[in-house]
């Protein structure tokens, strides 16, 4: 851990790793999920987690499997939204047996089970996930849905997921969002630049960049990435969206300084202070 890690941009203790459903299925079919392309990412986080023992953790997103249960309500009632956790039960499972092929032991974790709103306030519940970690497994996550304090479900997004592990015992946390943008684009074109940095304290012209969101998303795409991340960040994260490339050499930037990322690399910073 470098010493800037008070300033929220050192090499932090635990990466939390968000693979976007946009990269690894078509979110407007109900059942898509491309194997081929969740075992290339899982080859390239089990080389993170192997150079990082103990400092990795998955979020697997819901794509089409996860948007489809959601646009798909069978249930009535206050348990509406079970057969989300269903879904992104056999999301998790396609990743972790894409771990299991690389040959790095990755165990999945229902969210709702880690995660609930009271009447006091949010509870969480990650002992397992510290567990895990120290013993070389590593936990996958994803977004799922969770009780609310009135008794009902609602839908935990996948960008919402690592809020979980901002309960203190993971700290510094950054987190990186892999998706199929390299960040906030400010113009309306994918040629466009990135936002380079975002002050999670005032987030308000990031709004003004959002493209209007496809009606399929049923979280908000960017608009529910900022959302999320600047929440966690106001939660003292450093958070990161970037590009996914499944072919991409290796994910251990991921674990680096941001002054050390590659100069290269285009993405979006969004934290309560900038890095250097
Ligand atoms: N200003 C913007 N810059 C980049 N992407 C944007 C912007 N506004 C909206 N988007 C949309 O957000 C999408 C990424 O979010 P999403 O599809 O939910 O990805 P993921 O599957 O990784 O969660 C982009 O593909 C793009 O269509
Ligand atoms: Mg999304």
């Amino acid at each position: 851990m470098s010493d800037d890690s008070a300033t929220g941009h050192g090499a932090p203790r635990t990466v939390v790793v968000k693979v976007g459903g946009s990269l690894v299925s078509d979110k407007r079919s109900d059942h898509d999920i491309d194997e081929a392309a969740v075992l290339d990412y899982a080859r390239l986080v089990a080389d993170l987690a192997r150079s990082y023992p103990g400092r990795v953790v998955l979020v697997a997103g819901g794509g089409a499997l996860g948007h489809g249960a959601v646009r798909r309500k069978e249930h009535d009632g206050r348990l509406a939204l079970l057969p989300l956790t269903r879904a992104t039960f056999a999301v998790k499972w396609v990743w972790t047996e894409a771990f299991r092929a690389v040959g790095l032991p990755a165990v999945p974790l229902q969210a709702m089970a880690m995660y609930a709103e009271g009447g006091d306030g949010p509870m969480f519940q990650t002992g397992v996930v510290s567990r895990l970690l120290g013993t070389g497994v590593l936990p996958v996550l994803s977004g799922d849905c969770v009780l609310t304090a009135d008794g009902d479900l609602r839908i935990l997004g996948s960008d919402h997921v690592p809020g979980i592990l901002l309960d203190g015992s993971f700290g510094p946390v950054r987190v990186v969002a892999l998706t199929d943008v390299p960040g906030i684009h400010t113009g309306r074109t994918g040629d466009s630049p990135v936002v380079p940095y975002l002050d999670a304290a005032d987030p308000s012209r990031a709004y003004a960049y959002l493209w209007p969101t496809a009606a399929w998303d049923t979280s908000g795409a960017m608009r529910g990435k900022v959302d999320a991340f600047v929440a966690h960040a106001a939660r003292g994260a450093e958070c990161v969206i970037a590009r996914g490339d499944r072919k991409a050499a290796s994910l251990r930037h991921l674990m680096a300084p941001m002054a050390d990322w590659p100069k290269d690399l285009p993405r979006t910073v969004i934290s309560r202070s900038r890095p250097a």
